[in-house]
């Protein structure tokens, strides 16, 4: 073992950084010899730096992270600050001054990582990230070495907890989704501004960085199409019942059925019973990735939360100090594919349509001819009449969001339809 250590500069000592300095100084000797030399916490950047930080040596604690990260003798910075500035900044400092970067940053990687990756190579040094999608469970090692080899076709993720729980309550207790979000709150689980979750932008980001790694090509935030499940009801939930199903806030990465592009999108949507990601339940992530060779493999655990993230974030630090003390780096981005990313309306699914109608004769003809003029083929249809108006729930063969898109703008024109309940995608089939 090499008696020099290795110097570690954190950024960020919040609820993962706290962290991963604990299992720094608690695994110190393991850490060492996995590595193959000892590892030193040099400097830890903070925003409070009078807040008592158990474990940590208050000499070195700074505010000044640019001064950190400008040292020279820094061999790894590992950034828990999360947000595109001062992280962006003080990644490509740490690369310049010779460091390699270990991150969280969802947001900026799905962002920027181009960008941060081409820096890292120009520098010669790693940038490991993964503790950046779905806290502790192993995604983006696997994605990239294991299946290397293989040809990954479609990854389908439930990738936030806050999500997962609401919908999880409002599944097996019938809540509505602001008595669910107001549970998720007083436990924790929901943030006081839940946006990023609820909206779907945290895992939109998510979904940029697993379709980019697992199609080989550059996927950006600005690619993945999002929609939030705040307008999923109690009534959806029953619909999904009666189908055999559930809703699940999904990240879906595919490759097109001809191999020439790929799409990333998020959104609620029904799955089956059957489906191995029904049954994750409460602020519990999995992906499921179906690949040529490998067939269906499905990753599950903890998401979120400090030791989880810290618990990637260090099988990081393992490895790129291995990296450091064989005197390489690790894999960088794989965009060879360069595959295009289509857009939403090319997107092929089955839906199930909630419709409000008038309970005469012809009406069901109607809304068939629509479905029929938009090239939309329908698989069941439901009806349940009462007073004279009547509930029509339709699910359809598969069809391109852009034909679903057309028939329901038709639906809505039509005198005998009083309204479109819901509309939700049925995936995982
Ligand atoms: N807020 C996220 C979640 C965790 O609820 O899963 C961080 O990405």
């Amino acid at each position: 073992m090499r008696t020099r250590p290795l110097k570690v500069a954190l950024l960020g000592c919040g609820v993962v950084g706290s962290e991963v300095a604990r299992i720094m100084t608690t695994h110190a000797d393991d850490l060492a010899a996995r590595i193959g030399a000892p590892v030193e916490l040099a400097g830890v950047a903070v925003r409070r730096p009078d807040k008592v930080r158990e474990g940590i040596d208050p000499a070195l604690v700074t505010t000044d992270a640019t001064a950190l990260v400008k040292r020279g003798d820094l061999d790894i910075v590992v950034e828990v600050i999360g947000g595109i500035e001062p992280a962006r900044t003080l990644i490509a400092t740490a690369f310049e001054h010779g460091a390699s970067v270990v991150s969280a940053n969802k947001a900026l990687l799905a962002q920027d990582g181009a960008a941060l990756h081409a820096a890292a190579g120009e520098h010669g040094k790693d940038l490991y990230y993964e503790a950046a999608v779905a806290g502790a469970i192993p995604l983006i090692r696997p994605l990239r070495e294991s299946l290397a080899g293989d040809k990954v076709n479609r990854v389908l993720g439930i990738v936030n907890g806050t999500t997962n729980f609401i919908l999880d309550k409002m599944d097996t207790t019938g809540a509505g989704y602001q008595e669910a979000l107001d549970e998720a709150t007083a436990l924790g689980y929901a943030e006081a501004d839940p946006t990023a979750d609820v909206e779907g932008f945290d895992a939109a980001a998510k979904a940029a960085i697993l379709a980019g790694i697992a199609f080989h090509t550059r996927v950006r935030l600005d690619d993945v199409y999002r929609e939030g499940m705040t307008e999923v009801t109690a009534a959806d939930f029953a619909s999904a019942k009666e189908m055999g199903c559930t809703i699940k806030l999904l990240a879906i990465c595919e490759r097109a059925e001809d191999g020439a592009s790929v799409t990333a999108r998020v959104h609620p949507a029904m799955i089956p019973l059957s489906h191995p990601l029904a049954s994750v339940r409460g602020a519990y992530n999995a992906v499921f990735v179906e690949s040529d060779a490998a067939g269906q493999l499905m990753f599950y655990g903890p998401g979120a939360g400090g030791a989880p993230t810290a618990s990637a974030v260090l099988g990081d630090l393992v490895a790129v100090g291995r990296n450091r003390v064989g005197g390489t780096t690790g894999p960088g981005e794989s965009a060879y594919a360069a595959l295009p990313v289509s857009s939403m309306g090319e997107v092929v699914t089955r839906y199930h349509i909630s419709l409000d109608v008038a309970d005469k004769p012809g009406v069901l003809a109607q809304v068939a001819t629509v479905f029929a003029e938009h090239g939309v083929s329908i698989d069941t249809v439901r009806q349940q009449g009462k007073d004279g108006e009547a509930s029509l729930v339709v699910v359809t063969h598969r069809a391109s969001d852009a034909a679903l898109g057309g028939t329901v703008e038709a639906l809505r024109k039509l005198d005998t339809v009083r309204g479109v309940a819901s509309i939700m995608r049925v995936e995982g089939e």
